[in-house]
């Protein structure tokens, strides 16, 4: 684990700057008295925050408990609800007609939902959940297309102090089992089926086959939502969404709960093969949450129309689709498709019809943009976007230019915000009225978080130097632990660097002390900004019966940022007049039918035998440079040298 392993990104420090325009200033949120704020008192800041940007139904007197270190607690005595927050104190102030969420499905359907609206589809589906004997503490795993009824779930389940677990759609039966189990969901919602590319692509077998599994007797009910149309078979436990809907009553008080009353548990993938619930509460997520929307989208409520592009089964969706703008009582869009269908182009033009201010990608997406030509933006207006945003992986100063001028006219900013799941928030990101943006950066510790980067023993570099990303002091929406594995939180954040929190990335600061984010030091890839794990990978491999043996890795590529390769050994029996074209396409999709279409390899290379050193470690480097199309680096520690060359040929 070095952090010169994964040291490609450029560092275009000495490259142009764009300091924010006066117009900007003018109207900005967030001023540099923010920073000067959190400086004189890191505590005081973040409880200043929590009071002011909340509602409180029992105010809290205690800000931060440390001592049962790394498992923090914050604002702990405080009481609230956290979907009260997101909808009905919007609607006291008066604001109820405001839009809430403008949604567009995949085929061109479209529904208008205000905040009194949303509001009142809440309450009703808080007391559906509470009809079907979903109570606090109970936990809803969620697997829906992006629909308005996602977010429904999502803050019903918070309303009556259950907790969710979105499982992306895209997520396999078994990955969808295995997170079943381990959260003993007792009810699941999903839906018939989701529209992608002018097709249903069915959601609800994958439920039932899930569920025909082991270990997931804990599920009563599943609840389905009837989007797609599609026949679907029909069980005991099934309950359609609408009937349940019907049978509720319409109005709900929501009951306040314990600041650190679990909010959700999102599974993530980690260095070995079982993915981590990562678990969030409620008082400090929704704080930090809501700061961060507010500061670095510069969200002016009663006139923004903001666009997170994420999916709610990521924690993009989570903090910037659902919980930071419905609790900044935002306007915002919520669409079901891909940025291409029916044709490149629709994206623009959502921007333009709905009217779009802020916009929230990934830089996946700012590069297939790129892919598609600039004439294609080109052809829409886009003068409403006033500011954008990247997530999910270092956004390369070339696609930032590209944003910044094709999409941004030459005159937005660009905020690169780091976070992570753990996170639960964004912590390292430029704040647009105050911060001279650099092409490629996250630039800055947004106020009240302390980013540290430090060397092999954890001691803080100079200014010119890379090292280890840490977070030196606790943050309101951290992680509070992982789901049933205490032990598994402490080992893998918090061990590498007594006293910090190590998130798994490289970085580097430059001379006037920006930060370079340069990606993940661990056997975890980033394909699209997705966090994917070699191993989990590998350990599906292998339980294909023609495997023997798989080493994966994640290769450079000029769309996805790294792309999954996979080289496999074939057992005696598979391996006798293989057809390798044939097996690596099947070996493909058994891992797509195993974990998820997105951890398809990109390759898979049937190999004789690995890199391995004489204690037989594999060398994933050298595969990586194998995969990279990069000349092969020393071999001389390998058990045997000549194998590299056999691979390369066989690339
Ligand atoms: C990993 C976290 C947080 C939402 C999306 C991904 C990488 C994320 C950036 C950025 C460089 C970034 C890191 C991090 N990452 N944002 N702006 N610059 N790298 O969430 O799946 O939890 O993955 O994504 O490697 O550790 P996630």
């Amino acid at each position: 684990m070095s952090p010169t392993t994964t040291d490609t990104a450029p560092h275009h420090e000495d490259g142009p700057t764009f300091p924010p325009s006066p117009e900007f200033v003018a109207d900005a949120v967030a001023h540099e008295d923010l920073h000067e704020a959190a400086a004189a008192d890191r505590e005081a800041f973040w409880a200043d925050q929590a009071r002011t940007l909340l509602d409180w139904r029992t105010p809290f007197t205690q800000t931060l408990d440390w001592s049962g270190a790394p498992f923090a607690k914050w604002f702990a005595d405080g009481e609230l609800n956290v979907a009260e927050n997101c909808l009905d104190r919007h609607v006291r102030a008066g604001n109820g007609d405001r839009v809430a969420i403008h949604f567009e499905g995949a085929p061109g359907d479209t529904r208008r939902i205000t905040y009194a609206e949303l509001t009142a589809d809440v309450q009703r589906a808080a007391n559906m959940l509470t009809d079907l004997g979903v109570g606090q503490g109970d936990r809803v795993v969620v697997y829906l297309p992006l629909i308005p009824e996602a977010v429904v779930t999502m803050l019903a389940v918070a309303r009556i102090g259950a907790i969710h677990s979105v499982v992306f759609g895209g997520f396999s039966a078994e990955s969808l089992r295995a997170r079943i189990e381990d959260a003993e969901a007792k009810l699941v919602v999903t839906a018939d089926g989701g529209w992608r590319r002018g097709a249903v692509s069915p959601l609800k077998p994958a439920v039932d086959e899930a569920l025909e599994g082991e270990g997931t007797d804990s599920v009563e009910h599943v609840l389905v939502v009837n989007r797609g149309g599609n026949d679907i078979a029909w069980n005991e436990r099934d309950l359609w969404w609408h009937d349940e809907l019907a049978k509720a009553d319409a109005t709900h008080e929501a009951q306040a709960f314990p600041a650190e009353t679990p909010l959700f548990i999102l599974y993530t993938s980690g260095t070995t093969g079982k993915p981590k619930g990562i678990v969030h509460t409620s008082g400090g997520y929704l704080t930090q949450a809501t700061y961060t929307h507010r500061n670095v989208f510069d969200m002016h409520p009663e006139k923004d129309v903001y666009w997170c592009t994420a999916d709610i089964g990521w924690i993009t969706g989570h903090s910037y689709v659902v919980y930071g703008p419905l609790s900044n009582g935002v306007t915002q869009v919520l669409y079901e498709g891909t940025p291409d269908e029916p044709e490149p182009g629709r994206w623009w033009d959502l921007v333009d019809s709905y009217g779009v201010t802020v916009l929230y990608t990934a830089p996946t997406a700012v590069r297939a943009a790129m892919k598609a030509g600039r004439q294609v933006p080109e052809a829409r207006s886009l003068e409403t976007l006033r500011l954008l945003g990247s997530v999910g992986e270092p956004i390369n100063p070339e696609a930032w230019q590209w944003y910044r001028q094709v999409i941004g006219h030459d005159r937005t900013p660009i905020v690169d915000t780091w976070w992570q799941t753990e996170t639960g928030a964004i912590m390292i990101s430029a704040l647009p009225g105050v911060t001279k943006l650099k092409p490629g950066a996250a630039q800055t510790p947004l106020p009240g978080i302390t980013a540290e980067i430090v060397d092999e023993d954890g001691r803080r570099v100079d200014p010119g130097e890379g090292g280890y990303l840490t977070i030196a002091d606790p943050w309101p929406s951290m992680a509070r632990g992982i789901w049933n594995d205490p032990d598994r939180f402490v080992e893998t954040y918090w061990s590498r660097f007594p006293g910090r929190y190590f998130a798994g990335d490289g970085a580097r600061l430059d001379g006037q002390g920006d930060i370079w984010v340069q990606g993940r030091v661990d056997d975890v890839m980033n394909v699209s900004g997705h966090r994917l794990s070699t191993a989990e990978i590998e350990s599906a491999l292998v339980g294909h019966e023609g495997v023997a043996e798989a080493a994966v890795v994640g290769a450079a590529d000029e769309t996805t940022g790294q792309a999954v390769v996979a080289f496999v050994i074939l057992t005696a029996e598979a391996a006798e007049g293989v057809d390798r074209d044939a097996t690596a396409k099947e070996l493909r999709d058994w891992v797509g039918k195993r974990i998820g279409a997105i951890a398809k390899p990109r390759q898979v290379v049937i190999v004789p035998e690995l890199p391995k050193t004489r204690s037989g470690k594999i060398m994933r480097r050298l595969l990586r440079d194998a995969a990279e199309g990069r000349r092969i680096g020393d071999t001389t520690t390998l058990a045997d040298p000549t194998i590299m060359a056999t691979i390369a040929e066989l690339m």
